[in-house]
């Protein structure tokens, strides 16, 4: 072969690698920042076609697909963030996923297309074309091996979706359905004044139950339709905060609700002042009484017991201590 024309195959063959499938993992930011592309097996794949207009309702084809994972790790906090939300630590309120769907074999000139323009996350509010779904999902972090190394474990369990006119939920129920899994390792502190931080030394996805099963306690789950903004539905948290903030809606509707509040709240104190005063005079009444039924009780059984004492039942000291007690009694009463 001549050289030209070998150079020349070299070429299309490099060039054939570069825009070749994109990789499972596309490393953004070595240790920061990882795009994932999680095979979704037998979910259903979205698609518009816009061909006559932009307004056709959205329509459910099969084909090989992959969800959209961006995780990112802030370079001064120990917190992982996925597709813009934060998934670790997240106390009590997990956060709503969104992720974006492509057809699994995107071309890596595709996948980097979108990952230079950045909106990954923002394309589900902003509409770029692609179908998007919320997650369900379910989360682990612990320690392996040594303190200063962990894993974090991201398995989405199932998918929906509102963009057709029925909305889908979808079960990754496959035996083959893979997870995403990172290996953090805590960087070294320098100095006391210094966060914790950690970076992402490996990325990949694993089939469910590599490395054993996460404990309960290290777990996190998130089913999707069962949490708003305000938290798990149903729970106290959600009942509070959606109720705070209805309260807050109302103090924002104008001068009157204002005014409406605050003559609330002084009706509240000045019930309760009243309660307070009227309360304790009651509470008062109640204790002299009792206190003067108590001393009536007593004197009715001393004079029973004198009765029983002139029969001779008693002993003398108490015969004693009783006369005393019929003298009070009987002076009292008569
Ligand atoms: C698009 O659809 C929405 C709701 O289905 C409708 O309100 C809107 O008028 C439509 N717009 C166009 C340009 O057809
Ligand atoms: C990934 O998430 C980070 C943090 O939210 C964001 O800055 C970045 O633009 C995202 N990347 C893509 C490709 O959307
Ligand atoms: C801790 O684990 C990390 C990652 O597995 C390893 O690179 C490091 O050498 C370990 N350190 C010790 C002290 O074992």
């Amino acid at each position: 072969m001549p050289f030209p024309l070998l150079f020349i195959a070299i070429v299309s063959l490099f060039q054939f690698s570069i825009a070749g499938v994109a990789p499972e993992i596309t490393t953004v930011q070595e240790g920061y920042n990882i795009i994932a592309k999680l095979p979704c097996l037998g979910c259903p794949f979205l698609v518009q076609d816009t061909s006559r207009g932009e307004n056709e309702s959205w329509t459910v084809r099969t084909d090989d697909n992959a969800l959209l994972l961006n995780i990112t790790l802030p370079y001064d906090s120990s917190y992982i963030e996925l597709n813009g939300q934060r998934v670790w630590p997240a106390y009590s309120k997990l956060q709503k996923i969104y992720a974006n769907q492509v057809v699994q074999d995107i071309s890596d000139e595709n996948l980097q297309a979108i990952i230079s323009t950045g909106q990954l996350e923002s394309s589900h509010e902003t509409y770029s074309g692609g179908g998007y779904f919320g997650l369900s999902y379910s989360q682990s972090l612990r320690h392996i091996r040594n303190a200063s190394a962990f894993i974090f474990q991201l398995d989405i369990i199932e998918i929906w979706s509102d963009l057709p006119p029925t909305p889908i939920l979808h079960k990754l129920e496959n035996p083959n359905q893979k997870m995403l899994e990172l290996l953090l390792l805590q960087k070294p502190v320098m100095s006391a004044l210094e966060p914790i931080s950690s970076e992402i030394i490996k990325a990949e996805l694993v089939s469910r139950g590599h490395h054993g099963k996460a404990q309960n306690k290290d777990q996190q789950v998130m089913h999707f339709l069962e949490w708003d903004s305000f938290g798990q539905k149903g729970t106290l948290t959600h009942y509070l905060s959606s109720w705070g903030s209805a309260m807050l809606n109302f103090l924002d509707s104008g001068i009157w609700a204002l005014l409406a509040v605050i003559f609330g709240i002084l009706l509240l104190f000045v019930l309760v002042c009243v309660i307070c005063i009227f309360g304790c005079d009651f509470w008062q009444d109640d204790y002299s009484q009792a206190q003067h039924g108590k001393a009536r009780g007593q004197r009715r059984r001393v004079r029973g017991d004198v009765e029983q004492g002139k029969v001779g039942f008693k002993s003398a000291e108490e015969l004693g201590l009783l006369g005393r007690g019929r003298v009070v009694g009987l002076g009292k009463s008569d």
